[in-house]
Parts: C-alpha cells; structure tokens; sequence
C-alpha cells in the first residue's frame, strides 16, 4: 500500500497527503467490511432513486449510477473486484469504483454520510443474517422432532444431577430443546423489529439541509413493519451511533449458543461408552490420530466449545459501546467482526448439529436397560402410597426405608416380596408391585408438560403441525 496517495474520496481537499501506512493499515475495515458490499449496494440503489425524486438526480444519471453499481456487484459477486485498502472501507471502495465509471456517481453522496450509511448496512445485513439463522433453527428444530418421532417409544432414564431420577421417553428429552429453540427464535424475531428500522438520512449526526424522502428510501430497502408501516430512526444521533440491535442479536445468540451447547453436552455423554445411548454416522464423527479405536463427537464437543466466543463477542460489544460520547465514533468499526462472528459461529453450529443428529441412531437396547431400573420408580411407589391414602412425607419415608432394604438384600426394587414391602409398612397392598411396570407407569404421566405417553405423542404431533 502508497504511503502518499491521495485517497480519491473522503480526503480530497482538506488532507495534503494520504494516511501513512501503518495508519492506513490500523484503520482499514475492508478487510472485514466488504462482507455488507451486496447491502451498501442495496442502499445506494435506494438512495439514487431517492435522489432523483427530489431533484437532486437526472433520469439519466439514476440509469448511470444502477448500471455502474449493477456492474460493479457482477464484478464482485464474481471475485473480479480489486479491493483497495487505501480506501478503507466497503462503502468508499465502491463509491470510487464507481464514480471511476460513472461521472454521475460524484452526486451520490449527497446527503448521506458513512455514519448513517454503515448503520443502515449492517442492519440490511443483519436482517437477512437473522433470517437466514431462524430458518437454520427450524431445521434443527425438525432433526430433533424427527429423532423423537422414530424412536417415539423409546424410553430413557431422566436425570438430576447426572443421577438418574424418573424415567422419560427420549422424544421428551429432545422436546426441551425444541422448546428452549423456539423461545430462541422468538428473541431473534423480537431483535429483527429494532434492527428493521432505517436510519439514512441521518446523516453524519444531523440530518440534511436538503429536502430528503426518508420514507421513499425506507420503503424500498422495506423497512416496514407486519401492518406494512414505514419505519425510521427517530432521532439522526441515536441512529448513527446506535448498536443496541448488534448487542441483541449477539445476546440472543449467546443464549442461543448455550442451548446448543447443552445439546453438544447430552450428546457427549450419550455417545459415550457409559451411556451409550445413540450411535452418530461416522461421516459426523471424527477419528483419533492415535488411538485406532477413537471415534469422536466433534461437531458436538466444537458446538459446546465455540459458545466462549459467542458469550465474548457479546461482552466485546457491550464493553465497546460503554463510554462512547455521542455520536458515532471510529471505535464503533470494530462491532463489525464481533457481529460475523457471532453470526457466523452461532448459524455453522446450528446447522452442523442438524446434520448430526440426522445421522445419528439411537441405541435403542441400551435406552432400554437403562429404562429399566426400577428405582426410577420409586417416586411412583410413593405415590401409590398417597393414594392409599397416606400424607406424602411419611410416604416418602417409607420408600426410602423400602430403598434401603433393597440396598441391604442386594436386590433391585422390585423384586422385593409383598412380604419384605408390608414388613416396612402395611399400607403396601397386592397392587403395590403393579408400579414397577414402566408402561403403565408412563401412561399415567399425562399432566400437560409431563412425559406421558399421550401427552408426549401429543407434544410431537404438535411441533410437527407446527415446524411444517
Ligand atoms: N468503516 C466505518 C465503520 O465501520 C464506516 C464509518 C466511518 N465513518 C467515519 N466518519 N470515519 O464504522
């Protein structure tokens, strides 16, 4: 890179000579920010429209300027742009570019400054980056129905503290994380309204002295709402120095990432040797340079391990905005790498969790003898006790006495005799041992939420209406 050339754009007139080197070099943003070339051009679309509705613009140089630019996003679409880090950024590389080929392009300009410009193309990119990863969670959201609905009578022991507390289908399992999903698409969905508000026409901070149409550029980059309501930025210094929506999507997506991350960990657990419980297609799974016999969950073990950028990018942006003064600030270039990365870590993860539990079998045997130790019950021999009639703290003192007799005769819960049971209390009737079938026991789980038979099947064909 020249230490002295002029850059044609933003220092014409008042600078004598270009940035030296280093400078040029510590202030670049081109080298990341070329990634919002295909929304700077979108906004310049609608601002050359803008500009030639109010005067500012001939037919004549509109048609130049969408040609040029056209042109301009073919070349780069293409990977035949010569980006140039002299100029700094995504917005004058294609200013100049383009003022280079179309005379016209001189007036675009007008009105606008790079600080309402960036913020305007973030939010373009933003916006799509959200949809984009809302559809990705869907997808998951299917791999995780899908595994639950193949396997829909498969049950898993549930787990407290890692120890095995009271027996779940699988599918039960896999719906929390559908559930904790869709209240990740929510957030997302609720971040998408605030960055769907256009801020051009702001300005560096303070608007412009020319009769701009604020709205006609709002409509065309359509920025509106569900009722179809234009939406703009309020005030020009909020709206250039604002990254609230940035720090709400890399929150969101920081919750998001522990969700997944949970997942990540299940998933560990369950495919190794002690649990056992599913088999993920070697195509998921990665090998050990070492050990022949190695076959690792490393999507998953990736997953759980990309959330500490995920959580620093959020506390990287947070720490950037504290004390900044009004308005925009040469500090705020830096949310941008925060951003991707947030976006592109948290939508890779989701996307590769999806293609690993699509290909991932569930042990279905193993799931059974896990099933089916009877002291996941235990909880159900205390409540036949209640019905019986007796006060549940002293029915859970009698379980716990009958537990320990277990324990001490060596043998599992139920097979204990009617004997041993009635030698602890005498509530315990002929039925009593009824409780340790697993099916029954599963059918009377059917609280809303609970893991039911019914209420489970229902749970799945409920997301299944819903996710089509
Ligand atoms: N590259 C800059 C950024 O990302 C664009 C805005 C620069 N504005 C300025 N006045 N220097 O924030």
């Amino acid at each position: 890179m020249s230490t002295n050339k002029k850059s044609p754009v933003s220092r014409s007139g008042r600078f004598a000579s270009g940035p030296a080197a280093d400078v040029a070099k510590f202030t670049e943003s081109i080298s990341f920010d070329w990634r919002l070339w295909k929304h700077d051009i979108l906004g310049s679309l609608a601002h050359a429209a803008m500009l030639k509705k109010i005067g500012v613009l001939t037919k004549a140089e509109e048609i130049a300027i969408i040609r040029g630019l056209d042109q301009i996003g073919k070349e780069i679409a293409a990977g035949k742009f010569s980006w140039k880090p002299e100029l700094e950024d995504v917005h004058m590389n294609i200013e100049a570019e383009l003022t280079k080929r179309v005379p016209a392009g001189a007036k675009l300009h007008t009105a606008r400054s790079r600080n309402d410009q960036v913020a305007l193309d973030v939010r373009l990119w933003l916006r799509d980056e959200i949809t984009l990863l809302l559809g990705e969670i869907a997808n998951l959201q299917r791999a995780l129905v899908t595994l639950g609905e193949r396997n829909a009578d498969v049950i898993i022991p549930g787990y407290t503290h890692l120890q095995r507390a009271q027996p779940v289908y699988l599918a039960h399992h896999l719906l929390a994380y559908v559930e904790m999903l869709e209240r990740d698409c929510e957030r997302l969905w609720d971040c998408h309204s605030r960055v769907n508000i256009c801020p051009l026409g702001s300005g560096a901070i303070a608007g412009s002295t020319l009769p701009l149409d604020r709205a006609l550029v709002a409509k065309l980059l359509d920025f509106v709402d569900a009722n179809g309501k234009v939406q703009l930025t309020q005030n020009s210094m909020d709206a250039v120095s604002d990254r609230d929506f940035a720090v709400e999507f890399c929150a969101a997506s920081a919750l998001l990432a522990v969700h997944l991350s949970r997942l990540a960990e299940d998933v560990i657990l369950w495919a190794g040797t002690e649990f056992n419980f599913i088999k993920i297609a070697d195509a998921y799974t990665t090998g050990s340079s070492l050990m022949p016999q190695k076959k690792n969950p490393d999507i998953a073990e990736l997953t759980r391990g990309k959330t500490g950028r995920v959580f620093g990018n959020l506390i990287s942006l947070l720490t950037l905005l504290k004390g900044l003064p009004m308005t925009y600030n040469r500090d705020l270039q830096e949310d941008k790498e925060r951003l991707f990365d947030t976006a592109d870590t948290v939508r890779a993860s989701v996307r590769l969790m999806a293609a690993m539990l699509s290909n991932t079998k569930i042990n279905r045997e193993n799931c059974a003898a896990a099933a089916s130790d009877p002291a996941l019950l235990a909880t159900d021999l205390a409540d036949y006790l209640v019905r019986k009639g007796m006060a549940f703290r002293p029915a859970h003192h009698v379980v716990g006495a009958v537990v320990a007799l277990a324990e001490k005769t060596g043998k599992p819960l139920n097979q204990l005799t009617l004997a041993e049971l009635q030698g602890v209390d005498k509530t315990f009737g002929r039925d009593a041992l009824g409780v340790f079938n697993l099916k029954t026991a599963m059918a009377k789980r059917n609280l809303t939420g609970a893991p039911g038979t019914k209420e489970v099947a229902k749970q799945l064909a409920r997301w299944r209406e819903q996710l089509s």
